[in-house]
């Protein structure tokens, strides 16, 4: 069977500014938020991207008009009450849509729902979302007992709970933050771990009850709330794609302007801090709550680590573009707590360590860890796995030397025109 595949080689240094863009998490949730809200407000600067496709369908068809204005989408909300889908949602790849869902509908009293997507989100565990969710009260129902989608959801009345992650997971915190929008008293979360905050900064933005008290955050049920705009910062997850290829091709110095620096999703600056990269960064603003800023990367050479495993959390998404790093640094890295990888849009672990030896690196891959034998890579094909995060990290692991990528069309889940920005920058062939 022919399959897609770009082949791609830097020609000489990456040069210049760039704007990656918006925040995937931060999209998701402000859609999702505004189509609660009454009236009318604007996000700016979303990311439209596959993932964020399939929420604007989404909260379309649970009653919101959403409508593209340029770059930015103007939301008219539906109020706290949402309307019966007609059909199926179908949540396409996107674990966010899927989980912070099923935390929207649950307390919806008298909705009905089926949530879907596509052959990998329905391998994904949803169990996570589920139990503490049922522990609230919530009637869902799913294949293998509600473990996996397609999940059915009848919205009943809520009671608030007091819960403590057992996997660091924003997505499940989430999950049960926005059922707690709809449930009798008060709903706790503890993160043993924290996570990335953006549906707490949104909770605050749009006025929502928020409380934080050491790792537990609260919420309680909601008033009506008014619309109001929000800026979408660029997605910190896709800005490190450059700043790794940048830190790679020799005489390579690249900016990323706008691009959200929220500390509970920037581990990878530490790691690459770490390992010998020359990196700058500053904080110019804070937009709905979110710190705003640039980082410059320059040409450096690597050495290996061993990551701290309290770090992963806080970079739950870059470690493929960290293993493309490793592979070019000098010495070992070793990169521990990497469970919830196996979970991911693909197995990441697995992902990673397979197209490493593709390039010829040497790589040992445990339950939960990977160790990567530096010294770089030699030109092959990647494989993406169906998985965005994976297709963007290798083209950019075999970018020095020549890689030919499998399916491409696969960043177009977080990133369209990932190539073609990459490209640009390295006058690539
Ligand atoms: C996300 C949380 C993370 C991350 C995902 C987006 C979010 O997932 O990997 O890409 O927007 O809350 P987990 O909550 O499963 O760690």
């Amino acid at each position: 069977m022919d399959r897609p595949f770009l082949d791609l080689k830097a020609e000489g240094p990456l040069r210049g500014v760039l704007r990656v863009p918006g925040d995937k998490s931060v999209t998701h949730r402000g859609l999702m938020l505004l189509a609660l809200s009454e009236g009318e407000g604007r996000l700016l600067y979303p990311l439209k991207a596959g993932d964020t496709l399939s929420t604007a369908k989404a909260m379309a068809a649970l009653g919101a008009e959403i409508a593209e204005e340029g770059p930015h989408f103007r939301v008219r909300g539906v109020g706290l009450r949402l309307k019966e889908p007609e059909d199926v949602i179908d949540c396409g790849n996107a674990g966010t849509l899927m989980r912070l869902l099923l935390g929207l509908l649950a307390g919806q009293e008298g909705l009905f729902a089926v949530l879907t997507g596509d052959a990998s989100l329905r391998r994904r565990p949803m169990g996570r979302v589920v139990e503490p969710l049922r522990a609230m009260g919530a009637r869902i129902e799913g294949r293998e007992g509600g473990r996996r989608a397609p999940l059915a959801v009848r919205g009943v009345p809520l009671r608030g709970l007091r819960y403590t992650l057992p996997v660091p997971s924003a997505q499940v915190k989430s999950a049960l933050l926005l059922a707690g929008l709809f449930a009798e008293g008060v709903t706790e979360v503890e993160e043993p771990v924290p996570t990335r905050d953006h549906t707490e900064r949104l909770f605050l933005h749009f006025g929502l009850p928020l409380e934080k008290e050491g790792p537990w955050v609260r919420t309680r049920p909601a008033e009506p709330f008014p619309a109001r705009d929000l800026i979408v910062p660029g997605d910190f997850s896709s800005a490190a794609f450059f700043l790794v290829a940048a830190l790679l091709v020799p005489g390579s110095e690249v900016t990323l302007e706008g691009v959200g620096l929220n500390p509970t999703r920037t581990g990878l600056l530490q790691v690459l801090k770490a390992m010998g990269a020359d990196l700058e960064w500053r904080v110019e603003e804070g937009e709905g709550g979110e710190p705003v800023g640039w980082v410059r990367a320059r040409h450096s050479p690597l050495k290996g680590v061993s990551v701290d495993p309290s770090l992963i959390p806080l970079m739950v998404d870059e470690v493929p573009v960290l293993a493309a790093a490793a592979a070019w640094a000098e010495g070992e890295t070793h990169i521990p707590n990497l469970s919830e990888l196996r979970v991911k849009e693909s197995d990441r672990v697995s992902a990673i360590a397979q197209n490493l030896r593709a390039l010829g690196v040497e790589v040992e891959e445990g339950p939960d860890w990977l160790r990567i034998r530096g010294g770089g890579v030699r030109p092959g094909a990647v494989e993406p796995f169906h998985d965005h995060r994976i297709a963007m990290a290798f083209a950019v692991a075999g970018l020095p030397v020549g890689v030919r990528v499998y399916e491409p069309q696969w960043a177009e889940i977080s990133y369209p025109g990932f190539f073609e920005d990459l490209k640009r920058l390295c006058a690539a062939s």
